[in-house]
């Protein structure tokens, strides 16, 4: 099959590339686009850390091909900050809470959370222990990134129960 033209709405932006059927939405993201934030670990779809969301879905982007989810809205670790470039609540928990140490398996985690937290606001442990099942770190023991993820769910939700006049400031 030949190549064809991709369109893709990335972090909230529409990307165009020219992709062969066998061209992975990681490599797409990484090679094509620039988006180096998502790593390849084993590409086999066992790792977690090439995690993104694909139409608000976690998806291994390793095992899609690009070709197939052409029109969809993803959204890679570089799309997790503020418009001021700030770290997103998340990811300030992830830095409180020590939740890397070599860091490569973190945007993975990062996206699988985000996931999670937008699915289940206020998580229980082994709510959050499932919902990073799919991810692995050979670094950290896991502990401070549940902790981290449960230390963003506080934060969030002490910020909504806030006064408005009070969460402006
Ligand atoms: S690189 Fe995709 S799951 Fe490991
Ligand atoms: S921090 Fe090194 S693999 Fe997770």
């Amino acid at each position: 099959m030949p190549s064809q033209i991709v369109t893709l709405t990335v972090n909230g932006s529409p990307r165009e590339l020219i992709a062969r059927p066998s061209t992975t939405l990681l490599r797409a993201l990484r090679e094509n686009l620039g988006l180096t934030g998502t790593k390849r670990g084993c590409s086999q779809g066992a790792c977690g850390t090439c995690t993104v969301l694909l139409d608000g879905e976690p998806v291994v982007s390793c095992l899609v091909p690009v070709v197939t989810v052409d029109g969809a809205e993803v959204t890679t670790v570089e799309g997790l900050a503020g418009a001021d470039g700030g770290l997103s609540p998340l990811q300030q928990a992830f830095l409180d809470n020590f939740a890397q140490q070599c860091g490569f398996c973190t945007p993975g985690m990062l996206m699988s959370s985000c996931a999670l937290l937008r699915r289940t606001p206020t998580p229980t442990r082994d709510e959050v222990c499932e919902g990073l099942s799919g991810n692995v770190c050979r670094c950290t023991g896991y502990e401070p990134i549940v902790a981290a993820v449960l230390d963003a769910a506080d934060r969030t939700r002490e910020v909504a129960t806030q006064p408005s006049a009070e969460v402006g400031s």
